[in-house]
């Protein structure tokens, strides 16, 4: 007997009230919205509260996810969250998600940390879980406060990334909907072209203090660019090939929201046109882990997926970390 089939039963999202366009970036730092928007296609961004967590955002998604998905918290038995903005660098996240939403002891909870790949990171993972038939239900979950650490006088940085959260819940197939197939990847010799170069074991506690590196994230921002160009292309090609599906076979292709011109050149090598592919970015930026579940629940919700409807995920992220996900809904 094969394993049981693994379906999205349900998805949520939440964005912090606050929005911080272009315009008020260039009051910030030396740039313009005519710049952010030709190079990246972001027009405003969300940003968190002082004391609004990356918890709360995550159980604020879940919370819709569960309701669309007609489950309570008491169904739940696993909690992902993937986030490299954790509340605190212990305990997980998670355990405070299992917290604010009242999950029961029972359940596994812990994070993961694949930076924008990171949500299907946990979807293939949760996805391992449930088929081994020894969790049911699954909330995966990508959560970021990307504004506590980003250098607010970087403008090579602080332009492209938003605050946000996105989830679904995972389990067993109701109907003909059910996850396809995922592929993950990582190129660990690009590991330094995008990090926060400090703050882990690498600079213990006590000389934390004296720190000279930031805290912050760092990028080479060209370098990122072609290289995820061609990480997503061979992530998309690979996971198409390997289930046999045409590219055009593909009703919504929902990629990681960084930058359009990446977007861009990912429908134009899989010869797809690009209202294809659902694009969020401009009203959030690059929100790291949230990124496609934020994105895939306003196209659910928005109509632009539909019963029967096959999508493709597509990610890259530090690490370098890349990724894809076939879906039927
Ligand atoms: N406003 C105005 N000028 C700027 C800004 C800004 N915000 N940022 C950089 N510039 C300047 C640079 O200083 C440079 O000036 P110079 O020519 O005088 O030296 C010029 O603009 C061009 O800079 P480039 O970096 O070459 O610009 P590029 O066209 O490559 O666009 C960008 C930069 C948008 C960062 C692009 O390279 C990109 O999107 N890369 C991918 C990055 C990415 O997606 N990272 C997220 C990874 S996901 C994760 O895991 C977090």
């Amino acid at each position: 007997m094969g394993s049981p089939a693994i379906a999205i039963l349900g998805t949520g999202s939440y964005a912090p009230e606050k929005i911080l366009s272009n315009g008020d970036l260039a009051k910030l730092v030396d740039t313009s919205d005519e710049w952010i928007f030709s190079r990246t296609g972001i027009r405003e961004r969300r940003i968190a509260a002082d004391n609004e967590t990356t918890s709360q955002m995550a159980a604020a998604a879940a919370r819709r996810a569960l309701a669309d998905a007609g489950l309570t918290a008491a169904d739940i038995d696993l909690i992902i969250v993937a986030t490299i903005t954790p509340d605190l660098p212990m305990p997980a996240t998670a355990c405070f998600v299992q917290d604010l939403l009242g999950v029961s002891t029972h359940a596994a909870c812990f994070d993961l940390n694949a930076a924008c790949s990171g949500f299907l990171y946990a979807l293939d993972t949760a996805w391992a879980m449930l088929g081994s038939g020894r969790y049911r239900h699954a909330l995966v979950i990508g959560a970021e406060k990307l504004s506590s650490v980003l250098d607010w006088k970087d403008r090579t940085t602080c332009v492209l990334f938003g605050d946000g959260a996105g989830a679904v819940v995972l389990g067993p197939a109701r109907g003909t909907a059910q996850i396809i197939g995922t592929k993950l990847y990582a190129e660990g010799a690009h590991a330094r072209l995008l990090c926060i170069p400090d703050g882990g074991s690498n600079t213990p506690a006590p000389v934390l203090d004296a720190l000279r590196t930031p805290r912050t994230i760092t990028m080479k921002g060209r370098e990122i660019f072609k290289i995820a160009v061609r990480e997503m292309e061979d992530a998309a090609r690979d996971i198409l090939e390997q289930h046999q599906v045409p590219a055009a076979r593909i009703d919504c292709v929902i990629p990681h929201q960084a930058n359009l011109r990446i977007i861009g050149a990912i429908a134009q090598y899989l010869e797809l046109p690009s209202d294809r592919f659902f694009v969020n970015l401009d009203r959030y930026g690059n929100t790291s882990a949230a990124s496609i579940p934020l994105a895939l629940d306003e196209a659910r919700r928005s109509g632009r997926i539909k019963t029967g409807d096959t999508t493709l995920f597509v990610a890259f992220g530090a690490g370098l970390t890349y990724g894809s996900a076939l879906v039927r809904w």
